[in-house]
């Protein structure tokens, strides 16, 4: 399983890829929103950090619309994944999408045969969002366990996505069950590093270093 970091904050992202761990990012409206910055002037400065896939979102919720603006966010930069939102017109958009060679991500996955949809329709990537899946008092991670057993099954050329990543024990459980990414907020990719031995160990080696001066 590779790591997408899941932000649109340019700080965190160069951050999270100088540390060496992330293939690409995920935004979201949501998350653009929060930088106050504009949207498209902030794509193009994710894409001068990260050498890796880029996903940007659609507004639009008709099929013109997101193929309008699907092609404004594919011209930024060769590396932008457009994000599409899984609906009749977002499976129809993917295709139209596919046939131009704008690669897509269908976002807002919360059942396998949604996310069998949108592999069949073209999408290079399908995002099932775990916690949002959690917080409804359904179980995440076994959603995303079906959509990956359809993929072997069925050997579908699209990429996992596990979204909506709350913890490390969801990226833990993620990657056991075979996802091909996890797309983490830099909180969450922050605590993957930390464990209390890891620090204990730092402090006592160093303390036992200050005693041979
Ligand atoms: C995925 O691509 C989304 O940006 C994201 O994972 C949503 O996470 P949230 O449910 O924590 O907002």
């Amino acid at each position: 399983m590779r790591f997408f970091l899941d932000s649109a904050n340019t700080e965190e992202i160069s951050r999270a890829w100088d540390m060496g761990v992330i293939a690409g990012v995920t935004t979201n409206p949501s998350l653009v929103a929060r930088e106050k910055e504009d949207f498209h002037t902030l794509i193009h400065k994710i894409a001068g950090i990260v050498d890796g896939p880029i996903s940007a979102e659609v507004i639009a919720l008709d099929y013109e619309g997101m193929l309008q603006e699907a092609r404004r966010l594919s011209d930024i930069h060769p590396n932008i994944v457009v994000k599409i939102p899984m609906t009749l017109d977002g499976l129809k958009a993917v295709k139209t999408l596919r046939e131009e060679d704008i690669q897509t991500n269908v976002t807002l996955v919360f059942s396998p045969v949604q996310a069998l949809m949108a592999a069949r329709a073209g999408a290079a990537y399908v995002s099932p969002f775990l916690g949002r899946l959690d917080d409804i008092g359904e179980i995440g991670m076994n959603v995303l366990a079906d959509i990956c057993e359809i993929f072997e099954v069925h050997d579908l050329d699209c990429g996992v996505i596990a979204a909506s990543i709350r913890h490390p024990v969801h990226v833990l459980e993620a990657a056991k069950i075979g996802a091909d990414f996890a797309t983490i907020p830099f909180g969450v990719l922050s605590k993957l590093s930390e464990h209390p031995l890891t620090s204990a160990g730092i402090n006592k080696f160093l303390d036992d270093w200050k005693k041979l001066s």
